[in-house]
């Protein structure tokens, strides 16, 4: 267990093009471990590995969907490691939502994303995995994978702001 150092803009090895994982060793599991721990001591809730100086197509999420109803207990966060991702599909649909990243602290920004999305990528033990996301979950996935490309939200936002709280930036990735 470890906290690791998180990269922040304009470093340039945010900028790489992730190269694929190889070897499902005991020292991926660790690198695993670790990235979870240190997206949850952010906290964030997705974190790719360029973001921690590895040039590996890696990527940890856990995220836990509002409940639809305010008195619904909430709901168990969903956690996924997405090794060498690939999407698949792609609805036509485009929403606009804000966020953030935790490689660009003190900002916040308005992305166009598509509603839904089909990734396959191996799971943490090389394993292939089909996942369909969609709202939320969709839109912190296509984050993610852009960060594997060399790809900031701040690249394709139509908007940039400096929350004025610290609430407006709680949804960091
Ligand atoms: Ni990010």
């Amino acid at each position: 267990m470890a906290i690791l150092d998180i990269v922040t803009f304009p470093d340039p090895s945010l900028r790489l093009k992730a190269k694929p994982v190889k070897k499902f060793d005991k020292e991926l599991q660790t690198l695993i471990d670790d990235m979870f721990d240190t997206m949850r001591n952010e906290p964030g809730v997705g974190l790719a590995a360029p973001q921690i100086g590895q040039s590996l197509q890696l990527v940890v999420i856990e995220y836990a969907e509002e409940p639809e109803d305010e008195d619904a207990p909430a709901p168990k966060p969903k956690k996924y490691v997405l090794v060498n991702p690939e999407v698949v599909k792609r609805s036509e649909e485009m929403v606009e939502g804000m966020e953030g990243c935790l490689s660009v602290p003190g900002l916040i920004g308005k992305v166009n994303r598509h509603e839904e999305i089909t990734v396959k990528a191996l799971n943490r033990h090389g394993k292939p995995q089909k996942i369909k996301a969609e709202g939320w979950m969709a839109r912190i996935f296509q984050h993610e994978l852009d960060h594997l490309n060399g790809v900031l939200y701040t690249d394709i936002a139509s908007e940039i702001y400096e929350p004025i709280n610290e609430e407006a930036a709680e949804s960091d990735e």
